[in-house]
């Protein structure tokens, strides 16, 4: 296998085989890590971290990922570089390109990203735009592998906002390795046609079901993943909040939801996460539209405190284990040399 000098922009791009080898490498990087054992693959590589929007998971995920793996990391914040004000996508990349290893991007627009991994001459890695963030789905596929002993036919159900980067990305990787997938979601925030289609064709090759329904106990009973998603993702502007409480409420992952799934079923988020009032912006929500949607009243949103302090919430397995599969990416793509 062979992925040096590969861009990571979407899963699209990648085959079932390409994605299988990430997560065994993420495993051996992980066992690598928990042992002790010096993994400094990458000594003497630069890469550079491009946020235009905020982070935790994902810039410490690339932060420790780099320097674990030998390299020098510089982080470009949302206002810390000339990218978009002063100078132009194109530029930026040929800049980069020539002092850096790799280019981790996040920001809005998706052809951003595919800007620059078009002209910045090394490898690019999506770490989030508005339509994927195909980093995310590694680790999480890596955390139901480590549960579940497989990918191939776990019933994986996604619910909420179906058509944002976590919708359309869970829907991609799932329709590549082999899973059934189900998306509960009202209409209105399905993701695109073309899109879905597309998922279909691919999940006639692998074995994958996809299946999108409103309907929400129909489409988690005997899941064994539910997964969810922020109802309002970064970029979306404020007022979006009214109308998709009104629309989502009814989709909020809570313990009914989670009994009608199978048994061993898990509770996954790519967080960060609202179930609670213990974030300003939990606060506000709750103050703002508790009276009007009472399932909100206590700053839950998509999914309640009790399942995420449940035994079935695997999220913070899931969030350490971007790190493992971000380094396997990086070291895939930059490497010559790690068996
Ligand atoms: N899940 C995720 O991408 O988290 P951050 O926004 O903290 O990077
Ligand atoms: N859909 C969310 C994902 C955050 C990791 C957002 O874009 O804000």
């Amino acid at each position: 296998m062979n992925l040096k000098g590969r861009n990571f922009v979407t899963l699209l791009d990648f085959t079932p085989t390409e994605i299988h080898y990430l997560l065994t490498l993420s495993e051996k990087l992980k066992h690598e890590k928990a042992s002790g054992k010096p993994h400094r693959h990458l000594e003497g590589k630069n890469v550079v971290l491009l946020f235009q929007k905020d982070s935790t998971r994902t810039r410490c995920a690339f932060e420790v990922g780099a320097l674990d793996l030998g390299m020098g990391v510089t982080y470009l914040g949302p206002s810390g570089s000339q990218m978009g004000t002063k100078e132009s996508i194109k530029d930026t990349a040929r800049v980069l390109g020539r002092l850096y290893d790799g280019i981790e991007f996040r920001g809005y627009l998706h052809t951003d990203v595919e800007q620059l991994a078009a002209h910045a001459g090394v490898p690019v890695w999506n770490g989030l735009t508005d339509m994927y963030h195909p980093t995310q789905i590694l680790a999480d596929f890596l955390t139901v592998k480590e549960h579940f002993g497989k990918l191939e036919g776990i019933r994986f159900t996604y619910v909420g906002d179906a058509r944002n980067n976590m919708g359309n990305s869970l829907m991609i990787g799932a329709a590549k390795m082999g899973l059934n997938f189900t998306a509960v979601a009202p209409k209105d925030l399905w993701p695109e046609a073309a899109l879905v289609e597309h998922c279909k064709t691919i999940a006639k090759d692998t074995g994958a079901t996809i299946t999108l329904t409103e309907d929400v106990n129909k489409g988690t009973e005997g899941a064994q993943v539910v997964y969810t998603d922020v109802w309002v993702s970064m970029g979306e502007p404020k007022d979006v909040w009214h109308s998709r409480i009104k629309q989502l409420s009814d989709y909020q992952v809570d313990e009914a939801m989670m009994q009608r799934a199978a048994d061993d079923a898990i509770f996954m988020h790519c967080l960060p996460a609202f179930h609670g009032i213990d974030t300003e912006m939990g606060m506000q929500i709750a103050n703002e539209f508790g009276e009007e949607h009472p399932r909100v009243k206590n700053g839950e949103m998509e999914v309640t405190d009790a399942v995420i302090e449940s035994t079935q919430s695997v999220v913070f397995e899931e969030a350490e284990n971007r790190m493992h599969t971000i380094k396997a990416v990086m070291l895939a793509t930059l490497g010559d040399d790690y068996e």
